[in-house]
């Protein structure tokens, strides 16, 4: 091969390579974001030293971010220095429904989170979180410590609790007088299951801080009166004698022992007569998505989680003493496994 092949082989492996190596754009739209450069813009064209002056930054150092952004075909430049919104631009407006901005806002829970994959070699060298490596204290500690970042992810995740939709309103609740929301977050799964059904009862578990958030929540819906609120760690005696404990999303957050230990106390409450309702995103029969393994590769930089199966869902149960007595996929595509204490 002569020195001519060798640069053309180079280049063409860099192109094919590009659009899963590139760190510079990804970097480059969350630091948009985190300025909420958008905003301004949301009346046409503004040059580049008025959008420097109203986010506090460097004028040569902006323009060249956006003009990078201008050829990755976000932002526009009609005239030079001066710089415009296009299509997806507008979705990093702070007004857009979508919240992508906040989303991608690196002094936020979604930007931390991106963060934590500048540890992903260590995750994969040892088999643990990053978290610790990247920011100095594990996941959940490091939240308990940081209310605004707390807050964060809480936000985060009742934005993207889109199961909730599908659990209040179509999931079947006969028989259910008082369900307990275990790990439930800032209340979105209790508000829609007491909204969707007006006799029911309910208990919010979670940390302290976010039960917090979850009684403000309710209290502005009206529904704070049907409500028992329990800030406490599940890994500690839950409510007991309730007919039903909903761990929303919450199991694919620990690795097997913390799970076992969680859906162990979830059984020791439910007693008999109840039942645990695991719900979780992916992971019916045979998912092989795309979806399953980013998450599953993100729980365990994050926390050590990880996305299961069914059949691991079903193992996990039944070392905990229960057995999974149906599983249903909701119309959005989530699972719900439903359990029973084993008989
Ligand atoms: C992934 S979030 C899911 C929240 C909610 N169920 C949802 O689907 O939006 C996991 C929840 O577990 C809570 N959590 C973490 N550790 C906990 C603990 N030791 N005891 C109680 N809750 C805990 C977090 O505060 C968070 O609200």
């Amino acid at each position: 091969m002569n020195d001519d092949d060798e640069r053309t082989g180079q280049a063409a492996a860099w192109a094919a390579l590009a659009p899963v190596m590139d760190l510079v754009t990804p970097m480059a739209v969350r630091v948009a974001a985190s300025l909420r450069l958008a905003d301004p813009m949301a009346g046409g064209a503004v040059p580049v030293e008025e959008l420097a002056r109203r986010s506090g930054t460097d004028a040569d150092a902006l323009g060249r971010l956006l003009r990078h952004l201008v050829c990755q075909g976000v932002f526009a430049e009609p005239e030079p220095g001066r710089f415009a919104l296009n299509e997806l631009a507008g979705l990093l407006a702070s007004d857009h429904p979508a919240g992508m901005r906040a989303a991608l806002d690196l002094g936020g829970f979604g930007g931390q989170m991106d963060l934590a994959f500048t540890g992903l070699l260590h995750t994969v060298r040892t088999g643990q979180p990053a978290w610790e490596t990247v920011f100095g204290t594990s996941f959940w500690p490091y939240l308990a410590a940081n209310p605004q970042m707390s807050a964060s992810f809480d936000a985060q995740m009742a934005r993207g609790a889109d199961y909730v939709l599908d659990a209040g309103r179509s999931h079947d609740w006969s028989g259910v007088r008082h369900v307990v929301d275990v790990g439930g977050g800032a209340g979105t799964l209790v508000a829609e299951v007491l909204r969707a059904n007006p006799e029911m009862r309910a208990t919010l578990v979670d940390l302290p801080d976010t039960v917090d958030r979850g009684r403000r929540y309710l209290a502005e819906h009206g529904l704070a009166e049907r409500c028992e609120f329990a800030g406490q760690s599940f890994f500690d005696p839950l409510p007991k004698g309730r007919d039903a404990y909903v761990l929303g999303r919450v199991v694919h957050d620990w690795d097997d022992d913390e799970a076992v230990v969680i859906l162990r106390r979830c059984a020791e409450a439910a007693g008999r007569d109840g039942r645990v309702l695991v719900i979780e995103t992916n992971g019916g029969p045979g998912d092989d998505s795309a979806a399953f393994a980013e998450m599953n590769l993100r729980m365990l930089v994050l926390s050590g989680g990880r996305e299961r199966t069914v059949e691991d869902y079903t193992a996990l149960a039944a070392k905990a003493g229960l057995d999974v007595a149906d599983v249903h996929s909701t119309p959005r595509g989530h699972l719900i496994l439903e359990c029973t204490a084993r008989q």
